[in-house]
């Protein structure tokens, strides 16, 4: 499958679902970097798109189309949000976070009064679990956590978890807001909401990137064209 076209026609799909004068939430990973550009050609055709970007490299993009960069108060209403995902179940729960950004996409998604998922076909999973499940976690006392994080998955039926640091460049990694990030190896994940819920009251655990019941839709996309799927 060519990946890349299947990223690009699925951006282009969900650029249809837009509106003049939405307020975007504007998601993080190279799927949505497609469909931030495209909407560059839609604020040249004079459309107002006001956005919220759940990273830093995705507000310099949004920059760059032109779309008017917002920063959220309680009043704010979120449109529509549009973000890729590593990974997504028959039932559209996800696993997202690949590009570190889970947390600003939860909390963009999750206030979104639509939240729209765009990948290609090889994102389509009948179970979550082959790619690691991220885990945004506080850098004090980081080892502890994942001590207690490895119990948790123990206490699970993961007692083979593979839990890593995430690096870059030799370097933990550091999320955008300053937050180490575990990749957690787990193989098949029976009962996502369960893990979440489980994971998510241990102090230092952050966010988990496993996206449970979030997704109005999904558009999978390859070369031929796209399928939009519904939560089953
Ligand atoms: C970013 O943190 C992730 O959640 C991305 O949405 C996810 O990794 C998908 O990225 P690609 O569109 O680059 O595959």
């Amino acid at each position: 499958m060519d990946r890349q076209a299947g990223k690009r026609r699925a951006a282009e799909e969900a650029v249809k679902l837009v509106e003049r004068g939405m307020t975007l939430g504007l998601g993080t990973g190279s799927t949505a970097a497609l469909f931030v550009d495209l909407l560059a050609k839609k604020v040249a055709d004079g459309w107002a798109l006001k956005g919220i970007p759940t990273s830093e490299d995705t507000r310099r993009r949004a920059e760059r189309a032109g779309i008017e960069i917002v920063v959220p108060d309680e009043t704010t209403v979120i449109d529509l949000a549009v973000d890729g995902a590593d990974e997504a179940d028959p039932k559209l729960n996800l696993i997202k976070g690949g590009g570190g950004a889970l947390l600003r996409e939860k909390i963009v998604a999750g206030a979104a009064r639509r939240f729209v998922v765009i990948a290609d076909k090889s994102k389509r999973v009948a179970a979550l679990g082959a790619f690691p499940l991220p885990v945004e976690i506080e850098p004090f006392g980081w080892a502890l956590t994942v001590r207690r994080v490895r119990e948790t998955l123990a206490g699970l039926g993961y007692e083979n978890a593979g839990i890593a640091l995430r690096a870059d460049e030799g370097e933990p990694f550091q999320s955008d807001g300053g937050n180490l990030i575990i990749d957690c190896a787990l193989g098949r994940i029976d009962d996502p909401a369960r893990l979440a819920a489980a994971l998510k009251p241990i102090p230092g655990v952050i966010e988990t990137g496993l996206f449970c019941a979030m997704t109005e839709m999904a558009i999978f996309g390859d070369e031929d064209g796209v399928s939009v799927d519904r939560p089953r």
